[in-house]
């Protein structure tokens, strides 16, 4: 999945010939999953047509202060435009423009834009190699670096002077690749490794039955999809769920008893920056497993079991850099039983769900929760869905660790 996903794109389109190539950038930003908006300067559409972008960005496209043909005259918002975009890529960016843009001249309404804009800007310039290699333009690159826009370089090839050099606009393909990475270095788990447990364990009686419970793994999964999306390095250990993801940078592990997860979570543990323990990890499992199927005899029947290890607890024990967060599940006295475990487990946060919150759990789609950290610090929060409990949960880690 594209770290552009759900990110709002601002195209720029200059007047170069490259303008051929936005289509093709529109349709791959629009792959990514990003939300695409586009201005355009008013005679970059000699180049390519507003109803082609418009068509493929699924958005109006702009590019005068007002449009003339409405029966209203709508005035077009540059700063409205500037602060919807997340990021503002201006491509092609020629000499005219970076040259107005270096220099804070607002003749059109992509420029006016480009003065509005909060976000990072990236301009990928397209021009003929003289005019690349021009004093001014060089100048123009280097001031718009000291702003903090980012250079998309230009390739070299055949130019549409017929020269071959330096100044064609890189390929849409490189572009994104440009952006996704520059974004993927920005992001806050960057660089950190985390692990996930998730969903339910299940433990065996016999080769045909076990004691499970209702976990869905939805919350843990969540968490893992957004820790991804941060940056981070995902192990998700999950145990038996219908739960899917698909992210380069989640490594699932499937298992599906409490000892064997406890031994995968202690394989990966002492490399990890941040766990979360969200797995229901069953507390009591079988003594011992009938090697065949336990046949029915008498009216009442009982199975011996014995306590599992708890992994998060051993996790807790063995903690050195990592930033341990907990699931408390709890009926009543919720605060000082949750209190209560974050000491027992020596872990940094506690993740509540009362059982007396409807539509707190683990088996639907929304949870309820409350944080309480090692500082005796209380947060609470209203029901919404799992996948933004999660968010809620990143954030506060992030606040509470050194990133
Ligand atoms: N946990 C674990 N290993 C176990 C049992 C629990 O890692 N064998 C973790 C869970 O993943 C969760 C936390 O411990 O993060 C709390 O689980 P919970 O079932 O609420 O607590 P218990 O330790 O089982 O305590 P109690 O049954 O007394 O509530």
């Amino acid at each position: 999945m594209s770290v552009l996903k759900e990110k709002k794109v601002l195209l720029g389109v200059t007047a170069g010939i490259a303008a051929y190539k936005t289509a093709h950038l529109v349709r791959l930003l629009i792959k990514a999953g990003a939300q695409v908006q586009v201005v355009m300067t008013p005679a970059s559409k000699d180049f390519i047509t507003p109803l082609t972008l418009s068509t493929l960005s699924k958005n109006p496209v702009h590019s005068t202060f007002y449009d003339k043909e409405e029966e209203n005259e709508l005035w077009n918002n540059h700063v409205e435009l500037g602060l919807w975009a997340d990021y503002f890529l201006i491509a092609p960016a020629t000499a005219n423009t970076l040259s107005k843009m270096s220099n804070g001249i607002v003749d059109n309404l992509l420029l006016a834009t480009y003065l509005s804009a909060k976000c990072p800007v990236f301009f990928a310039p397209a021009m003929d190699l003289d005019m690349y290699k021009h004093p001014t333009t060089k100048e123009s690159f280097e001031k718009l670096q000291k702003f903090g826009n980012l250079l998309i370089p230009a390739e070299s090839g055949e130019l549409a002077s017929g020269l071959v050099g330096e100044g064609r606009m890189a390929e849409p393909e490189a572009i994104l690749v440009f952006m996704e990475a520059e974004v993927a270095s920005k992001l806050p788990l960057k660089g950190k490794k985390i692990l996930i447990t998730a969903g339910p364990t299940y433990e065996s009686i016999d080769p045909v039955r076990f004691i499970g419970n209702h976990s869905s793994g939805k919350m843990g999964f969540a968490l893992a999809n957004v820790a991804a999306n941060l940056g981070a390095e995902v192990v998700l250990i999950a145990g038996p769920t219908s739960q899917k993801i698909k992210h380069s940078f989640v490594q699932r592990i499937d298992v599906e008893s409490a000892a064997e997860m406890f031994d995968v979570v202690h394989e990966h543990y002492k490399d990890v920056d941040i766990a979360i323990a969200a797995a229901a990890v069953a507390d009591y499992t079988p003594k011992e497993v009938a090697p065949q199927k336990i046949k029915k005899k008498e009216a009442s029947f009982h199975i011996d079991l014995k306590q599992t290890k708890d992994i998060l607890a051993s996790m807790g024990i063995q903690k050195e850099q990592q930033f341990l967060v907990g699931f408390a599940l709890e009926t009543n006295d919720a605060i000082a039983n949750a209190k209560s475990k974050l000491l027992r487990k020596k872990t940094d946060m506690i993740v509540l769900n009362s059982l007396q919150d409807k539509g707190a759990g683990f088996a639907g789609d929304t949870n309820k929760i409350s944080i309480i950290d090692s500082q005796n610090n209380l947060v609470e929060f209203p029901l919404k869905t799992k996948d933004l409990v999660a968010i809620d949960i990143f954030t506060e880690i992030l606040k509470r660790m050194d990133v």
